[in-house]
């Protein structure tokens, strides 16, 4: 062979093997840290197309088409452990929303039955790495919008023993309790200016259960309140950085300061419209979050939370589950280290879960007991509620103005 031949070749042999190393790493990497993903659409897309019934043909998960996710794309994506959204639009608040949420447990349970080579439901975090072991996707539970809990601290706790390991504070919607990040847009009033007193109490009661407080989709008040009063800390389980992109879903410095102070974690949606404020995005872009989160809140503080099977649009190069070895080669090919990588994907989670098991462990002792005082009866919204439990004296306190006009113009007149 000529020379020159032999050096092109040579050369177009090194840059191609270059190429080809970072994703030789991340593959390396993943088989023994895959990645833990903060929120997956999936079971709303189960009760979407199949009204939840997983027993359908067509609902076989296995190679389930039209979605971002199925088991076999899980499993090429080093898909170790997920978050799965038991997640109800806004417009069941006030309605059906607690019998919607259950629906959407008992959905994922039913995933963890049906394929149980593939998904094992745990609850904490010891779960997590059993299930890595045994190689099948740790499937947890976090319940998108404080909506879904009706305003009631007792159906937290019932959650919770359903196996709900994290909460969103709001979707898109205020609570009774909380703003939303709608609020900090111009399309809603704030109306409580972060949490209301029962807001900060119902975060107290989720340190004490061990579910962690998840800030995706509040008002930067809400993040700002929850941060400063959790005892244990916080997760953002699918929100980028506001620096690089400004959608109001996207987590704004001042709080990625919060964020380090506290050691909590920013799980990176991949949502294009979060990603580049645009309907287009590639692989790098999504990178760039993650690098601006670790230059802001440190490499501690970044996490993957993708956010798919949720929206509409995903970033050129991350189709589906199957591409997260793609990004980790992207942040290898931007000098991240292997321990920086390995947090991002897996250890910074499990710290933070831990943490928030220490905390839930430290609290028990201290003779905190649940949390049993209602939310007040006029706070709630709705017409259809019945007041069991609750004394009538709203009525008569309408009423006790009246009463003493009365009396007072009875005086009068005798
Ligand atoms: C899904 O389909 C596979 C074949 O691809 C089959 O082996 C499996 O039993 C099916 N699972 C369920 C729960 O129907
Ligand atoms: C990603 O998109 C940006 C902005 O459009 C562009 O500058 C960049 O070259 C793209 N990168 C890749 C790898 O396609
Ligand atoms: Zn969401």
């Amino acid at each position: 062979m000529p020379l020159k031949a032999s050096c092109l070749l040579l050369l177009s042999c090194l840059l191609l093997c270059s190429a080809d190393q970072y994703q030789l790493e991340a593959e390396r990497i993943m088989n023994t840290t895959p990645v833990i993903d903060g929120h997956n659409d999936l079971p709303w897309q189960l009760l979407k197309k199949f009204n939840n019934q997983l027993s359908l043909e067509s609902a076989n998960l296995t190679h389930l088409q039209d979605t971002h996710t199925n088991i076999q794309k899980l499993r090429l994506g080093h898909v170790g452990a997920q978050f799965w959204a038991a997640y109800v639009p806004c417009d069941t608040q006030n309605k059906d929303a607690v019998k919607r949420t259950l629906e959407q447990i008992d959905v994922i349970h039913r995933m963890c039955h049906q394929y149980p080579d593939d998904f094992e439901c745990v609850t904490d975090s010891a779960g997590i790495q059993n299930a890595f072991r045994s190689r099948r996707v740790a499937s947890l539970i976090g319940v998108e919008g404080g909506h879904s809990i009706d305003s009631s601290l007792a159906v937290l706790r019932t959650f919770y023993q359903l196996g709900v390991r994290y909460m969103t504070l709001t979707h898109s919607c205020n609570t009774p309790w909380a703003d939303n990040w709608l609020v900090d847009t111009d399309e809603e009033e704030a109306v409580h200016n972060g949490l209301t007193g029962f807001g900060k109490r119902l975060i107290r009661e989720m340190n004490r259960l061990g579910i962690m407080v998840d800030l995706a989709h509040v008002s930067v008040k809400t993040m700002k309140d929850a941060l400063s009063i959790s005892r244990a800390p916080v997760i953002f389980s699918h929100s980028s950085a506001y620096a690089i992109c400004k959608n109001r879903r996207n987590v704004p410095d001042d709080v990625l300061s919060q964020v380090k102070e506290t050691h909590s974690l920013v799980m990176v949606n991949f949502y294009n419209d979060y990603v580049s404020c645009s309907s287009k995005a590639n692989i790098s872009q999504v990178a760039e979050h993650m690098d601006y989160i670790k230059r802001i809140a440190g490499a501690e503080a970044v996490g993957f939370g993708g956010d798919y099977d949720g929206v509409s649009r995903v970033p050129l190069g991350l189709e589906d589950v199957s591409k997260y070895p793609d990004l980790v080669a992207e942040l290898l090919r931007r000098k991240w280290t292997e321990q920086d990588v390995r947090g991002a994907l897996a250890n910074n989670l499990l710290r933070v879960f831990q943490k928030v098991e220490e905390v839930r462990d430290m609290m028990a002792p201290e003779d905190i007991t649940p949390d049993d005082v209602p939310i007040a009866f006029q706070d709630l919204e709705g017409t259809c509620r019945t007041r069991y439990g609750y004394p009538d004296n709203g009525e008569r306190l309408q009423l006790l103005p009246a009463v003493l006009a009365l009396s007072v113009l009875l005086k009068l007149l005798l």
